[in-house]
């Protein structure tokens, strides 16, 4: 790990942050029309939702996770455009896949776009559907699973 980070719960003060963030990589990664969803969820706030701080307290990073008829499902995670290839992204999804083992779940699903797709399948995570523009024009979107 190039740098110290630290995983913690999601407050109520972080979302500004977390949606600085989404507002980064949009509209790279995410369709404009995802924020209100985004927005959406992170005040739904039984669910567990973390971020990463920098050596510096400053977060870089966001995302989280729901359990439901144990199978877990990650869902908006995301790293600060400008910090992206610093092995951030690696350190957000092992930390909730640490957590979500925890939780007994014997499969992990999530949905990514195409341009985050190498990302996940090197965790081997396998591609069950794929719709073309499924989240905006030239957004495509990949359902994924893992067996843990
Ligand atoms: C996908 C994402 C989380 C990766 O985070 P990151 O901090 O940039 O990734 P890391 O630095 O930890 O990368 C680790 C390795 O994965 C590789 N990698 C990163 N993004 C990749 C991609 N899109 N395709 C293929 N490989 C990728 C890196 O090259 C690196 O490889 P190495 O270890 O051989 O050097 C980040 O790009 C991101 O936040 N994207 C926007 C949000 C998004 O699309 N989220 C998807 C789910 S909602």
């Amino acid at each position: 790990m190039p740098q110290e980070l630290r995983f913690r719960d999601c407050q109520r003060q972080d979302h500004d942050r977390c949606l600085a963030i989404f507002d980064g990589n949009t509209p790279e990664f995410f369709a404009f029309q995802e924020r209100e969803a985004f927005e959406r969820y992170l005040t739904k706030e039984r669910l567990p939702y973390f971020v990463v701080e920098d050596g510096q307290g400053i977060i870089v990073a966001c995302g989280g996770f729901v359990i439901e008829r144990g199978e877990a499902d990650l869902a908006w995670g995301m790293v600060e455009r400008s910090v992206h290839g610093q092995g951030i992204g690696t350190f957000l999804f092992d930390q909730r896949l640490e957590a979500i083992r925890k939780t007994g779940a014997s499969v992990l699903h999530m949905d990514t776009s195409q341009k985050s797709l190498g990302f996940y399948k090197r965790y081997g995570f396998r591609v069950e559907k794929e719709t073309l523009n499924g989240y905006g024009p030239g957004l495509h979107r990949y359902d994924l699973c893992l067996n843990l």
